[in-house]
């Protein structure tokens, strides 16, 4: 029979007593987390959502409560009533806030009992994250993932507090709508009044919020929900949720300016830390060529060097013939790596080839010369060229990349990253490298879809220098967007929007999208435009990777209550799954799988 809470109030959590409240009594109430009987005395870690307090059961203080303590097990449900005594000498826990003190209990109730957990509810638990996220509720009783959660909540309480104040609105846009383009396949969902009509989830609230600007809204905000059907990764979810901004009547400065006093207030309220602002900024070439990507991470050095000139007239044919046809040589120099073994360099070859890169080349600096299977190429003034513009010393290791302009620098800043995590090259504790970046191009060629597409979204706009380009030479347009890059993660995009109509029409006519098309999905917004829209941008910033970068974490999903996998599962639920036939009736739908479709076609 298990006891009921009748009669009986908590005064206290699980980590809230200390050496001043010796002698009180007191109700705790939560979970076995830990069980252990020392020679006829029983200790029992008694946790709750704010922590640990240990509680003793000891016969000669009260028998018969110490003989019901003999049947728990980890992870009951307990209320117990006790007094606060002091731990004894030798036995005080300094990393434990209720380290000092005991309580000794007079009364036990047993509220509820627990199977045996499928895994140890501890930090350094050793089970598959399939299991975790099948067991997510006792999963999130460990003491890292519940912090994880409590820190988002005031992350998310920062947020709301700061842009309160600054006099955004808080304003809900839908769920069940149409698609939005922010480059991702949609989720779909059917409708039932209207069969063979489908909404899409949105990928964001990107056209409603501009259309909450030309209502006269001002300055607009929501920590919402967004849902994209695309491949995942440590840092994507199929729904992941987005701090959405829009503001009127402003430029980039000013919506920049905003997020980093937003950023600023969220660090000082949940690190205590103060960041740096304003926070660097970096133009899209400066990132890409310096650092190889547009998400540089500033934590360390290790830039690439253009050495495309010392090369072109050389020997070496893989790079002369790359720089004539218009490519790039570009090098990074490895400080102190020498040594690396042979079987490691493969491994970094295999890892530029997934970037397309043709080859690494390298050159390791012996204190009696350089030994490369490339060094014979080069005559003594290129080496003393390289040497200067690489700073080469005895003890480096150089990597070489020689392609398209584009694969050299993704692969080598791919080679960057994944040097600087080998080698120890972050500190990971200490340092928050904010950087902007900017000057994006507005369009760029997609190799799969052949034709130009917007490298943000289409609502962004053109610089106004560039207007005239935008038919002649969509490529050299730039745009007025912006990313926001947190230790090399992109943790939030924004732009400048269209606001006349004339110029978003050439927009979409500079992304091959005729006019029939873009009339049909986006006329409502064209017309919109029509009836006095304001200038308006915003940012949206990636609310999961945030926390996951101010909580330490290396993926998303510890950040998240109820995560998906890496198939857009979930495991505790069964989601994705089949639904009955009454129910695809009722849509007016028929599931025929392309498979089965095909080979019945046949
Ligand atoms: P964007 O598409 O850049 O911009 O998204 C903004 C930020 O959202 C985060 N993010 C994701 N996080 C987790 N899982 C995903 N699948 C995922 N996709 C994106 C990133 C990203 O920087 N409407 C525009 C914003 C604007 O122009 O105002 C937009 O959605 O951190
Ligand atoms: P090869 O003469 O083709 O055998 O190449 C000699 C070295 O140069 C090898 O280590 C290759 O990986 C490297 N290499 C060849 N082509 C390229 C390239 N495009 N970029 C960088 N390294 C290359």
């Amino acid at each position: 029979m298990l006891d009921s809470l009748h009669n009986m109030k908590r005064t206290h959590t699980c980590s809230e007593l200390t050496a001043k409240d010796v002698g009180k009594e007191v109700i705790l109430m939560g979970w076995v987390h830990r069980r252990r009987d020392h020679g006829g005395v029983i200790f029992v870690d008694l946790r709750d959502r704010e922590g640990v307090t240990q509680v003793v059961f000891n016969p000669e203080f009260n028998k018969s409560v110490h003989e019901k303590a003999g049947v728990i097990r980890n992870e009951f449900v307990l209320a117990t009533r006790g007094t606060v005594v002091p731990r004894p000498e030798g036995m005080i826990n300094p990393n434990l806030k209720t380290g000092e003190i005991d309580v000794m209990a007079s009364e036990l109730r047993i509220l509820n009992m627990s199977r045996t957990p499928p895994f140890v509810l501890e930090d350094d638990t050793q089970v598959s994250e399939n299991i975790r996220l099948q067991y997510r509720y006792l999963d999130m009783r460990r003491p890292a993932l519940r912090k994880n959660l409590i820190l988002r909540h005031r992350t998310a309480a920062a947020i709301r507090s700061y842009l309160n104040d600054q006099g955004f609105l808080d304003i809900e846009t839908p769920f069940l709508t149409r698609s939005t383009p922010e480059g991702a396949r949609d989720y779909l969902v059917p409708s039932r009044v209207n069969p063979g009509q489908f909404y899409a989830l949105p990928q964001s609230p990107q056209i409603f919020k501009q259309l909450l600007m030309l209502a006269g809204f001002d300055k607009y905000y929501q920590i919402v929900r967004c849902f994209r059907d695309e491949d995942l990764r440590a840092d994507r979810q199929p729904e992941f949720t987005q701090i959405d901004m829009e503001m009127s009547f402003v430029t980039e400065d000013e919506v920049m300016a905003v997020t980093e006093r937003m950023m600023a207030a969220v660090f000082r309220k949940v690190l205590d830390i103060e960041i740096e602002r304003p926070f660097q900024r970096l133009t899209y070439e400066e990132a890409t060529g310096r650092f190889g990507l547009d998400k540089p991470d500033l934590r360390f050095g290790l830039e690439l060097k253009d050495v495309s000139d010392i090369v072109a007239n050389g020997e070496f044919k893989s790079f002369a013939d790359v720089v004539r046809a218009g490519g790039l040589v570009k090098a990074i120099n490895v400080k102190g790596c020498v040594d690396l073994s042979r079987k490691e360099i493969d491994d970094l070859a295999a890892l530029v080839a997934i970037y397309k890169a043709k080859g690494l080349a390298w050159i390791k600096v012996r204190p009696d010369g350089w030994q490369s299977p490339i060094v014979k190429f080069f005559d003594d003034g290129q080496k003393e060229a390289l040497r200067q513009r690489l700073e080469i010393a005895p003890g480096d290791l150089v990597f070489f990349v020689a392609d398209q302009s584009r694969v050299v620098n993704e692969a080598l800043g791919h080679l960057r990253s994944h040097l600087a995590e080998k080698l120890g090259l972050i500190n990971q504790d200490e340092r928050y490298e904010f950087v902007w970046v900017t000057e994006f191009p507005l369009v760029e060629y997609d190799e799969h879809e052949k034709r130009y597409v917007a490298m943000h979204h289409p609502f962004t706009a053109p610089v106004e220098e560039h207007m005239d380009l935008l038919t002649q030479e969509p490529l050299a347009v730039r745009s007025r967007a912006y990313d926001l890059v947190l230790n090399g993660a992109e943790v939030g995009g924004g732009s400048i929007r269209n606001h006349q109509r004339v110029v978003q029409e050439k927009v979409f006519e500079a992304l091959n999208i005729d006019r029939g098309t873009y009339e049909k999905k986006f006329g409502f917004l064209l017309e919109a435009l029509d009836f006095g829209a304001p200038p308006h941008g915003g940012i949206a910033l990636g609310f999961d990777r945030l926390v996951m970068l101010i909580a330490r974490q290396s993926s998303i999903r510890d950040v998240i209550a109820f995560p998906k996998t890496q198939k857009a599962t979930c495991p505790l639920t069964e989601a994705p799954c089949d639904v009955s036939a009454a129910q695809l009736q009722e849509l007016s739908l028929r599931v025929k799988t392309l498979a089965s479709f095909t080979t019945s076609q046949k």
